[in-house]
C-alpha cells in the first residue's frame, strides 16, 4: 500500500458531501476515501437503506449534520432510541432525503443507493446544481435524457463512479470528443466465465455472489455473473459519452487491470489502467478528475505476468442479445423496464424461487411483452418500473 500524504495545496478546501447508501460496498469505500482526506470531504449527510446500526456507527465516527433510514416502517421515534449518544439530526424516508439533498448546501452527492430506488436522489441533485458522483448507474439506464436535461438546465455535472466510465472519462481528458473513433469497455466475465449452459443450470446463489476480482452488494454481483451489468454499463456509456463512429465495444478481461480503452480517429489508442480497487474510481469521482494522494495498491505489471482479452460468449451468457433493444431505443421506457425486470429476476434468483437461466427468460419476457413509449417525465418512468415490477413477480410466484 501506498502511504497517505496531505491533500494536494489546492485540493484544501473542504467539501461538503452527501454518501448516499453509505452502508453499502460503495457507501463504506467513499468513506474509506473521506478518512483519508484529512477534513477535505466533509461527510455531512450520510443514508441508508434499512440498516440502521451500521449507519449509526458511521454517524459515531464520521459526525454528519444528518443521517436518513430509508425504510418506511421505520419511525422516527423509533429510531431516537438508537441515537441516544450521536448528536446527528436523524430523519426517515425517502422524502426526508431529497429534503436533506436540498437542504443541507452541499459540493457534491455520492449516489451509492442500489437499484432504481436511487433515480429520484440522482434527479433531485442535478435539479438543485449539485455535482453528483454517480454509482448508481441504474438512474442513467432509466432516465438517462432526463437526468442530463436536469444537469444542463442547473449546471451540475455527472461523475460517473464506476471504473469503466471513469476511466473513459480520464482517456478522453482534454481531448475533442469529436475525434473518438471508438470505445471499448472490460468484463471481467464474472464467477462462471468458461462455464457451459448446462453447468449455469446449477449455479447457486453463493457461487454467483463470489466474484473473482470485485466485492461488492448482491445486485451488481449476480448482474456481473450474468453480463447484464454490462448491458446496464453499455447503456450508462451511451448516455454519458454519446456512441463514436466505430461504435461502444465490450471485451472480457478476466484480471481487470485495463478498466476502459479510447480509440482516436488518428489511430492512438489510450487505456486507463489499475489494480481492481472501487477505491480509485470513488476517490477521482469526491474529487473531480483531480488527483489527490491515496492508498492504493500499486499497479504490477510483471506480477500479473499476462494481460488476456476475448469475445463475450454470447451463446451462454445472451444478456447483450437481450439488452439490445433497450440500446438500440435510448430515451424510451425500454430502458426503465429492463433495469426493473432484472432487478426483480435478481431477487427471485437471490430467494430461490428460480434458476440463474431464468433471470434471462424473465428480463427477455418483459422487454418483449412491453410497449416502449418515448419518455417525457419521471412519472412515466416510475409507472413503467413499477409495471415491470408486478408483471416479473407474477412470473416467479
Ligand atoms: N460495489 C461496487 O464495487 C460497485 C461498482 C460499480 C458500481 N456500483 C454501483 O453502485 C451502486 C451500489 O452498489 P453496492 O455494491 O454498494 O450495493 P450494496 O452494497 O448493496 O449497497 C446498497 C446501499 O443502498 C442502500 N439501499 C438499499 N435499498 C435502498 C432504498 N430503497 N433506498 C435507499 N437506499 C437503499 C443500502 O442500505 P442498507 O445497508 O440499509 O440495505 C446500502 O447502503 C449500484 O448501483 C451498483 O451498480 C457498485
Amino acid at each position: 500500500m501506498n502511504r497517505v500524504t496531505l491533500p494536494d495545496k489546492h485540493m484544501t478546501d473542504s467539501r461538503r458531501i452527501a454518501i448516499l447508501g453509505s452502508t453499502g460496498s460503495i457507501g463504506n469505500q467513499a468513506l474509506e476515501v473521506v478518512a483519508e482526506s484529512r477534513g477535505v470531504l466533509q461527510p455531512v449527510l450520510l443514508s441508508a437503506g434499512r440498516r440502521v446500526e451500521p449507519l449509526l456507527e458511521q454517524a459515531q465516527r464520521f459526525h454528519p449534520e444528518r443521517i436518513v433510514i430509508i425504510d418506511p416502517d421505520r419511525e422516527e421515534a423509533d429510531l431516537t432510541t438508537f441515537a441516544r449518544d450521536t448528536k446527528v439530526e436523524m430523519h426517515c424516508g425517502e422524502q426526508a432525503q431529497y429534503r436533506a439533498i436540498q437542504e443541507l448546501n452541499l459540493d457534491l452527492v455520492l449516489n451509492g443507493i442500489t437499484g432504481a430506488a436511487g433515480l429520484r436522489a440522482s434527479m433531485t441533485s442535478l435539479q438543485c446544481g449539485i455535482d453528483l458522483a454517480l454509482a448508481n448507474k441504474e438512474s442513467l439506464v432509466s432516465a438517462g435524457p432526463l437526468l442530463r436535461l436536469a444537469a444542463e438546465k442547473s449546471g451540475a455535472r455527472i461523475l460517473p463512479v464506476d471504473s469503466e466510465h471513469g476511466a473513459i472519462l480520464q482517456c478522453i481528458a482534454a481531448s475533442d470528443p469529436s475525434t473518438i473513433e471508438r470505445i471499448v469497455i472490460t468484463a471481467s466475465g464474472g464467477p462462471f466465465r468458461g462455464y457451459t449452459k448446462e453447468d449455469l443450470e446449477k449455479v447457486t446463489p453463493d457461487q454467483a455472489l463470489n466474484h473473482p476480482t470485485w466485492k461488492m452488494g448482491s445486485r451488481i454481483s449476480v448482474d456481473s455473473a450474468t453480463l447484464f451489468n454490462k448491458v446496464l454499463e453499455l447503456i450508462e456509456a451511451q448516455q454519458l459519452f454519446g456512441i463514436p463512429p466505430g461504435g461502444i465495444e465490450v471485451l472480457v478481461h478476466p484480471q481487470s487491470i485495463v478498466h476502459a480503452i479510447v480509440e482516436f480517429q488518428d489511430g492512438s489508442s489510450i487505456a486507463q489502467l489499475g489494480e481492481p480497487d472501487m477505491k480509485v474510481p470513488i476517490r477521482n469521482a469526491l474529487y473531480r478528475g483531480d488527483r489527490p494522494a491515496g492508498t492504493f495498491r500499486p499497479l504490477d505489471l510483471v506480477g500479473r505476468g499476462e494481460l488476456t482479452f476475448e469475445q463475450i460468449d454470447s451463446d451462454t451468457f445472451p444478456a447483450l442479445e437481450i439488452g439490445r433493444v433497450a440500446l438500440e431505443n435510448p430515451g424510451t421506457t425500454l430502458g426503465a423496464v429492463l433495469n426493473a425486470a432484472d432487478e426483480e429476476a435478481v431477487a427471485a434468483f437471490l430467494s430461490g424461487d428460480v434458476g440463474f437461466l431464468q433471470i434471462y427468460d424473465l428480463v427477455e419476457r418483459a422487454l418483449l411483452e412491453h410497449s416502449p413509449i418515448l419518455v417525457e417525465n419521471l412519472e412515466q418512468i416510475i409507472e413503467a418500473d413499477h409495471q415491470t415490477r408486478e408483471r416479473v413477480r407474477s412470473w416467479t410466484t
